[in-house]
């Protein structure tokens, strides 16, 4: 089979032009070149994925320098994988990889004739799904190359192995086999189930290093929608190999609510941060102590800022809830001070904590007039008044931020007034003036 005419209707121009010059490449190389893995699947579903691996029978590194020579990118090689990557100046990158020929793999094997070692590249593979290739040289462009009837799992919605050893050589795998089932709405076919199950059974997921598990799990916390996700990794013993501090069940509720409202948001104008995997993070830990969350942030090298997030989080949730929900007028000052507190990445979160109509109405006028009446005095005007760099920044700003909402400040004059009475009254430090040189 040819896919060539989904590859037009799918891919974008910038990608087919990279597939069609790879493929020019390979053949004044003597080379035969494929692309490989998730773009194929995604292709054959119609979905875009602008995500190219491509597998070279020939010398890898080699095809990636002279293809760069024509569509431009700096390579990065690894002599010792044989693999290179084209670097493009926006960040984008192609993946570049030698397929070898293994033969040692089948050592009882009959008159094994030539097996081609585009082949046990794949074999190598996770899924059934993930392991197509389609050819590129230009006499062979678009042929589906399928030794693992991939195409046909694809149909009947079949997420499955290659072999029975996979989850034990890689047991990243059973996250994948979840994301991917969930995701493409398949199911993981019953041979593989068992083979999860032997495997989850026998700890494999214990001697996985946390940065490992961490990837898999942000991926899955990054997905469209995560939640059934978390439900079957639940359903198959895995969540308590990610959290074993936090029971499932406590949490899923808010977690299964967490879609709707974050549509809810995106309609009120709130953007969806850079960590896209933090606000389901926050869902997970809402409910935990201080000591278990921190815990649970340096167990996957969360940085400084993502860890103050949440430990801020679980500081300050219950008190903006109260607030919200208070009867009697509250000043809009009052109300902004509470949901302050939270991090952006904590909204959607908040929203399904929120249980009547008056306290969702008040969190809708809240993020709003916060969002219209951003002050214009910033840290830097701070700075060149000569105070500090230190957390009394944020809570000056903040103080400007609520005169604002409370109309007592208007003009930017009367905003840098009100922070440098703000920092005074409150002993902010200043920067000590250095000391004239040459003096000790
Ligand atoms: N792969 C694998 N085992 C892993 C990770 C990756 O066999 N543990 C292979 C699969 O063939 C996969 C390819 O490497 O298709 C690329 O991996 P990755 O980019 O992580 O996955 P995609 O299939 O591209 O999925 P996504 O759409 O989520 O990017």
């Amino acid at each position: 089979t040819n896919i060539r005419p989904d590859m037009h209707r799918v891919l974008p121009q910038r990608i087919l032009n990279i597939l069609t010059r790879a493929g020019e490449t390979a053949r004044s190389m003597g080379y035969q070149v494929y692309a490989v893995g998730g773009l194929v699947r995604d292709v054959l579903l119609k979905v875009e994925n602008l995500d190219v691996d491509l597998v070279v029978e020939g010398k890898g590194i080699e095809l990636a320098h002279k293809l760069a020579e024509t569509i431009g990118g700096r390579v990065r090689a690894h002599e010792k994988f044989g693999t290179a990557e084209i670097v493009f100046q926006d960040g984008y990158w192609v993946d570049v990889v030698t397929a070898r020929v293994e033969y040692y793999e089948y050592p009882a094997a009959l008159p094994q004739v030539e097996q081609s070692s585009l082949k046990h590249d794949l074999y190598r593979r996770d899924f059934t799904i993930n392991a197509m290739a389609v050819a590129l040289n230009p006499e062979r462009f678009g042929e589906l190359v399928d030794y693992f009837n991939g195409r046909e799992d694809l149909q009947i919605g079949a997420v499955r192995v290659l072999h029975n050893l996979s989850f034990i050589e890689d047991p990243t795998r059973i996250l994948r086999a979840i994301r991917f089932e969930q995701r493409y709405d398949m199911a993981i076919e019953p041979q593989t189930l068992r083979l999860i199950k032997e495997a989850v059974r026998e700890k494999v997921l214990a001697r996985l290093s946390t940065e490992r598990m961490w990837g898999e799990l942000k991926s899955i916390l990054e997905e469209a929608d995560p939640e059934d996700m978390m439900d079957r990794m639940s359903e198959l013993g895995v969540w308590d190999y990610l959290f074993p501090e936090i029971t499932f069940w406590e949490v899923q509720p808010v977690i299964s609510e967490m879609p709707q409202a974050l549509m809810i948001l995106r309609n009120w104008g709130w953007a969806e941060p850079a960590e896209r995997w933090l606000p389901y993070f926050l869902a997970i830990l809402h409910w935990t102590t201080q000591e278990t969350a921190f815990e649970i942030c340096q167990r996957y090298f969360l940085g400084r800022r993502q860890t103050d997030k949440v430990l801020d989080v679980i500081a300050h949730w219950r008190r903006a809830l109260k607030s919200l929900s208070a009867t009697g007028d509250v000043p809009l000052s009052e109300l902004t001070k509470s949901v302050q507190t939270l991090p952006r990445e904590a909204y959607p979160l908040f929203l399904t904590l929120l249980e009547d109509k008056n306290a969702i109405r008040r969190f809708r006028l809240v993020m709003e007039s916060v969002h219209k009446n951003k002050p214009s005095v910033n840290g830097k005007d701070i700075r060149a008044m000569g105070f500090q760099p230190g957390p009394m920044y944020r809570r000056a700003l903040d103080a400007v931020w609520r005169a604002r909402l409370d109309g007592l400040v208007q003009t930017r004059e009367e905003e840098l007034e009100y922070a440098r009475n703000y920092l005074i009254q409150h002993n902010a430090p200043k920067i000590e003036p250095k000391k004239p040189k040459g003096n000790n």
